[in-house]
Order: C-alpha cells, then structure tokens, then sequence
C-alpha cells in the first residue's frame, strides 16, 4: 500500500464528513460519552467500529492479540478502569473472532520469543478448560471453542478487578462475551450467564 493514499483518504473522509454536517469536528472535540468498552483483538481484519456499525464516539476500545485482559497486564487494566470508573460506560463487551492468530500459536508446541508471557495467558486458558477441550476431536472445532472459553476467561478476569467489581455491583454495568465468524461476518452473543460467574467468583476474589 502507498502510504500516501492515506492522507488521500484522511482528506477525502474530511470532505465527507463536513458536507455532512460542518461543525462535525467541532462536536467532536468537545468530548466523549461512550456507552460501550469495547475489548477485542488487533487482527486487521476485525475491525470494531466497522463491524458494530458505529460512529466516532460510540465505542471506547482497545485492541490486543487475541483480545486478553492479563492480571498484570497495565495496559488492558488501565483501559478498562478508564472506561468504567471515569468514562461510566455501561457495558463491556469482549469480542474474540473465530480463526485468531493469537490462540492458534497458543496451540503450537513452539518458542515465540517475546510473544511468551502474551502466549502463556492464552496457554492457561487452555489448561483451565483442558479436559473439555482435549474431549473435541475435531481440530476445527477445538480452535472454534479455544476462542469461545478465552473469551469467558477474559471476562472472568475482568470481574477480578476492583474497578469492574465495583461498575457492576453498584452501577449495573453489563459484561458481554462475543464472537465474531470471520467466515460470515456475524457478530455472536456466547450468552455467557455471568450473573451466576459472578457469585461463584465474588466467593473468592471479592475486593469492594
Ligand atoms: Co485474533
């Protein structure tokens, strides 16, 4: 790609914008109130306001291999404490896509370098839902599931954290685990019960 055409489009998409409405930047510019975290993975192809169908402004998101949220991972945490104890959203959506890079190379026996202590977070998904996973045979469908249950773990992550805990236990702030099948372009619900996660988890990581 010439990286020219960028600025090509960047001036077009200005264009585009103002004939719709002039002062399009300058509402913009006066802030955000976005109602969605949004926590998905950097692969090009899952693009998350595109997909969702959203305007700039909508959607607070971030973006990582494989859409992790690590204990210690201060980036992920930092987005999320942003978006839910300043920000306020009211959801918080983790959107994992079927055919991920991340989760397949958490599959392969193989040393990816600095990639490692990223890999060994998606690994120990897999060693949590070991026995589960090891009963599909079916090599496709093991990969498809991987994705889901990576997807639940994050969102059990995010509930460790005292800021989350804090969201849904006194502003009744909503998680959601999605998928998105890169083979249709469908945007899934895994109608993760997290009402029921939540009590099973505040019984040991309960901090506010
Ligand atoms: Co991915």
């Amino acid at each position: 790609m010439d990286i020219q055409q960028i600025f090509a489009n960047n001036r077009k998409w200005i264009e585009t914008k103002l004939s719709a409405d002039v002062d399009y930047f300058k509402k913009l510019a006066e802030g955000q109130n976005p109602r969605i975290l949004y926590i998905g993975c950097s692969d090009s192809r899952v693009t998350a306001e595109e997909l969702m169908g959203v305007q700039p402004g909508e959607v607070f998101v971030h973006r990582n291999i494989a859409n992790m949220v690590p204990a210690n991972d201060l980036n992920s945490l930092s987005v999320l404490s942003y978006a839910v104890t300043y920000l306020k959203v009211d959801h918080i959506v983790v959107c994992g896509h079927y055919n991920c890079g991340g989760i397949k190379s958490a599959m392969i026996q193989q040393d990816f370098g600095i990639l490692n202590p990223w890999l060994r977070a998606i690994r120990d998904v897999y060693h949590i839902h070991h026995d589960e996973l090891e009963l599909i045979t079916d090599e496709e469908q093991k990969y498809r599931r991987f994705v889901e249950l990576n997807v639940q773990e994050q969102c059990i992550n995010i509930i460790k954290t005292p800021d989350a805990q804090r969201a849904i236990v006194k502003r009744n702030v909503t998680l959601h685990g999605w998928v998105w099948d890169i083979h249709t372009g469908e945007l899934i619900d895994l109608k993760i019960d997290f009402h029921t996660m939540l009590q099973k988890i505040m019984e040991i990581y309960r901090i506010v």
